[in-house]
């Protein structure tokens, strides 16, 4: 096993998430994205950071919402496996059940938020990452132009990952959009 490897298993075992947890919800590996920019500050002052394509996408992606009146804000984008294994930390603490936390969170090293390609999307009006977010206008524009910017809904209702539905978060896909949008 390679030390990353090493690091990955203490971590996740640190938590709780055997390999077993890690087989029953065919879950996918994600490497850590390694060059990084930022891609916004958000009103409370947290930077959020994605890779560079992901980035140019997003604020393609921001401008030709707000040329329709759509203010599209990011509430996260890339998180190291550190942070997400605080996250998780963090419900265990307060007595949430496992399953239920995997419902909701990804393991460290298994969320898409890794790979500085996924955000978290909100806008105006709406509390943060929740499923409220489907009906605001926001959410209308992002199903009808996100795909021309590369931008693809990753777990919507019953995705095969046995994550909520997530209509907040959206994913870049290299490549993805390119030649229409930009
Ligand atoms: N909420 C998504 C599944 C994540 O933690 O990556
Ligand atoms: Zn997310």
């Amino acid at each position: 096993m390679h030390d990353s490897q090493q690091q990955l298993r203490a971590m996740l075992d640190a938590l709780g998430i055997t390999p077993n947890i890690l087989e029953r919800r065919a879950l996918a590996p994600y490497e850590p994205a390694r060059e990084l920019q930022l891609a916004e500050v958000d009103r409370h002052g947290r930077q959020h950071q994605l890779i560079p394509a992901a980035a140019a996408a997003w604020h393609d992606m921001k401008q030709a919402a707000a040329a329709d009146a759509i203010v599209l804000e990011i509430v996260s984008a890339f998180r190291p496996l550190e942070r997400q294994a605080e996250i998780i930390r963090a419900k265990l603490d307060k007595g949430m059940e496992m399953d239920r936390i995997l419902s909701l969170s990804a393991p460290p090293g298994y969320s898409e938020h890794h790979t500085g390609r996924a955000v978290d999307i909100n806008t105006p009006g709406c509390e943060p990452t929740e499923e409220e977010f489907e009906h605001t206008e926001a959410f209308s524009w992002l199903c009808r132009e996100a795909h021309r910017f590369g931008f693809t809904l990753s777990y919507p209702r019953g995705n095969a990952h046995g994550f909520i539905y997530e209509p907040w978060h959206w994913c870049y896909q290299p490549g993805g959009g390119k030649g229409e949008a930009r």
